[in-house]
């Protein structure tokens, strides 16, 4: 694995779990604009019917001729599809609700798991990070995600039933490995929404370290009010309130996977 994002080297992750509302458009977003801070090329696709990366890139989801399901049903290269996310920093493959028909029109589909990959194809070249918001499902939309991924990385909240999920995306992980994409490894657990005070969380944390070692990041996402906030400006939190633990938090996590230490944001001042 190639540490650094160095040019040349496109690296793409799925932000994948089939469970909802644990982070993974928010990270998606987040760590999007803070690699994209630190001066890498980065490309987010949204991967969700529901277009919450859309909405929180600043893009209307209401005013797009073609998304993310134009490319699925390979009615439209990638290229035309792309918009500039530009308060942002990077592109965006937009999404919109059009994406919830295309599971059903892909079945028949010749190469059905491997729509986006090959659409990824033409573009992945100009970008050193290409990252994918995946829908809240072990659906054939998220295939084609974890197809397209040569890494995954997971968000999850340290609550009770946590781990039991984990063991279904591992064991999905693990098919996806033996027979459509033998590259895609984890590239990480992220633990989002974090309270320390909390003891339970404190327990599933060190039980999810126990597991899974070096793979969970060093970095960990506080519960943050500007990071829930900063979607209704259609603005990473980065650009909502850059002083906030959320901003400082995934700015961290952009320099873990950079290859830095935690707590040593890529970008100052
Ligand atoms: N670290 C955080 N602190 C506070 N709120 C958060 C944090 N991460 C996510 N949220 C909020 O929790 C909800 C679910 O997060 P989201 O990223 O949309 O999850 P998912 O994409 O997995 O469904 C959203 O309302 C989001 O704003
Ligand atoms: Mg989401």
């Amino acid at each position: 694995m190639p540490i650094g994002g160095g040019r040349g080297v496109t690296r793409i992750l799925a932000v994948a779990n089939q469970k909802g509302g644990v982070g993974k458009t928010t990270t998606s977003v987040n760590l999007a604009a803070s690699l994209a801070a630190a001066g890498r090329r980065v490309l987010l696709i949204d991967l969700d019917p529901q277009a919450n990366a859309t909405m929180g890139s600043g893009v209307d989801k209401r005013g797009l001729a073609h998304t993310v399901y134009h490319v699925l049903l390979g009615s439209e290269s990638i290229a035309a599809v792309r918009v500039a996310a530009a308060d942002c920093k990077y592109d965006l493959i937009p999404a919109n609700r059009d994406l919830a028909g295309a599971e059903v029109e892909m079945v028949n589909l010749p190469r059905r798991e491997m729509r986006l990959r090959e659409g990824l194809r033409e573009v992945a070249d100009e970008y050193d990070f290409i990252l994918i918001d995946c829908p809240p499902a072990l659906n054939l939309i998220t295939l084609n995600g974890l197809c397209a991924a040569r890494t995954v990385m997971i968000p999850m909240q340290c609550e009770y039933y946590a781990l039991e999920g984990l063991s279904d995306l591992v064991n999905t992980i693990r098919k996806v490995r033996a027979n459509l994409n033998p590259v895609l490894e984890i590239e990480g657990l992220l633990r989002t929404m974090y309270d320390p005070r909390n003891i339970l969380a404190q327990q599933v944390s060190e039980q999810l370290q126990q597991h899974f070692g070096e793979k969970v990041y060093r970095t960990v996402i506080p519960r943050n009010i500007r990071l829930a906030e900063a979607p209704s400006f259609g603005v990473p939190v980065l650009y909502h309130d850059r002083l906030s633990k959320g901003t400082q938090a995934y700015l961290a996590l952009a320099g873990e996977i950079l290859g830095g230490e935690p707590g040593n944001p890529p970008v100052s001042g």
